[in-house]
């Protein structure tokens, strides 16, 4: 198996990072848990179940990351 083979199927096709962070009740900036992040990663990992996407497709649990972080002031 070639290095090219060996690293294609080292990876997904498609990889989703859902940030499921939890900030404290209050917070000024709210969370994407507050928001139903963790249902809706959930449900995108059951529909890639029902769907057959296979292992091409991942749906992982993410918390804020500064670098993809969409609630951050650029
Ligand atoms: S709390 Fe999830 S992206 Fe900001």
């Amino acid at each position: 198996m070639s290095k090219n083979q060996l690293l294609s199927e080292r990876h997904y096709d498609i990889h989703v990072f859902c940030c499921i962070n939890e900030r404290e009740s209050g917070h000024p900036r709210d969370s994407c848990s507050a928001r139903g992040a963790g249902e809706l990663q959930a449900y995108m990992k059951v529909r890639g179940k029902v769907l057959k996407l296979g292992k091409r497709v991942r749906i992982n649990k993410t918390a804020v990351s500064t670098a993809v972080s969409w609630d951050r002031p650029w």
